[in-house]
């Protein structure tokens, strides 16, 4: 069934456990994560970002998870994932998403603060929850690219003042967590984070979860982070499992036998995170 993300972070970050946020670009990737949710009866994001509507269409990924959604025998929320303005903020409401985020991280605090409260405004007036981030997470996600110089983790004192500025629901914190396979194995910085939890009270959100090792996302689990995105690994499942098959059958034209392999390879790595997350269950 489809629902906000509200229902699903607060009782998330009441309850122990995190809530998944997958990215998705097309049908396949999208049918893998909600298999994945209703084997494992968890709730689930499902979230497009601006990239992912200009491939697809803003008037057909959509429609295609939000039907997906509805169908589901568990809560699935559609979240606009590093909305990089209000236009594009205001299209995906047009569209149902219901859940929205508002990734103003690179801008002066002010102009940050500025961006989120005009889309909290919009947004509450209608229900839908909103996602906003300080600190810059590092690596690349489309259009937000932040080189390891540039990257600067989320001061505690500073996110407690955001989200009391801000007014928003969600908050997406830099701990050390980037976008896109790490290079080596990353470090999460679990004093800050629960510096950061002690002194907020909304659900956090930990982005660029690719690559972390599963003890630490125990740990970010454990220390109050309540959404957790995954992109890169979903994109390598496919894309590598789709390799082998085409590599061992060079004259299969169907694309629905090509894209199977890679559908349940996609679906795997969901279910693993759901469980690691410790939202299996929890529908
Ligand atoms: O917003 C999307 C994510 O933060 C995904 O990051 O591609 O490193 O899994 P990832
Ligand atoms: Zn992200």
């Amino acid at each position: 069934m489809l629902v906000t993300s509200m229902e699903l972070l607060v009782d998330a970050r009441k309850n122990g456990y995190a809530v998944g946020a997958f990215n998705t670009n097309n049908l396949e990737i999208t049918q893998a994560i909600i298999r994945a949710a209703e084997v494992k009866q968890a709730p689930i994001l499902v979230q497009i970002s601006a990239g992912a509507l200009r491939y697809a269409g803003v008037e057909f990924l959509p429609l295609i998870v939000k039907k997906a959604a509805e169908l589901a025998s568990v809560p699935v929320a559609i979240h606009l994932d590093h909305g990089p303005d209000f236009t594009a903020v205001m299209q995906a409401l047009r569209a149902g998403f219901t859940s929205i985020m508002r990734d103003a991280s690179k801008l002066p605090y002010a102009e940050n603060v500025a961006e989120v409260r005009k889309v909290v405004e919009a947004c509450h007036a209608i229900g839908v929850p909103v996602e906003a981030e300080i600190g810059k997470i590092g690596g690349a996600e489309e259009h937000v690219v932040v080189s390891e110089r540039e990257a600067t983790m989320s001061d505690p004192d500073e996110c407690a003042q955001f989200v009391a500025d801000a007014g928003f629901d969600f908050l997406a914190v830099a701990i050390g967590n980037a976008h896109g396979f790490y290079k080596g194995e990353p470090q999460l910085d679990f004093a800050r984070l629960e510096a950061i939890r002690d002194r907020v009270s909304i659900p956090l959100v930990l982005h660029g979860a690719s690559g972390i090792p599963d003890h630490q996302i125990t740990m970010a689990v454990e220390r109050g982070i309540s959404k957790i995105n995954i992109d890169t690994e979903i994109r390598n499942a496919f894309i590598r499992s789709t390799q082998e098959y085409v590599a061992a059958n060079p004259d299969q034209i169907d694309p629905r036998k090509v894209f199977k392999p890679g559908i349940a390879a996609m679906q795997a790595v969901v279910e693993h995170k759901i469980e690691i997350f410790k939202s299996a269950g929890r529908a």
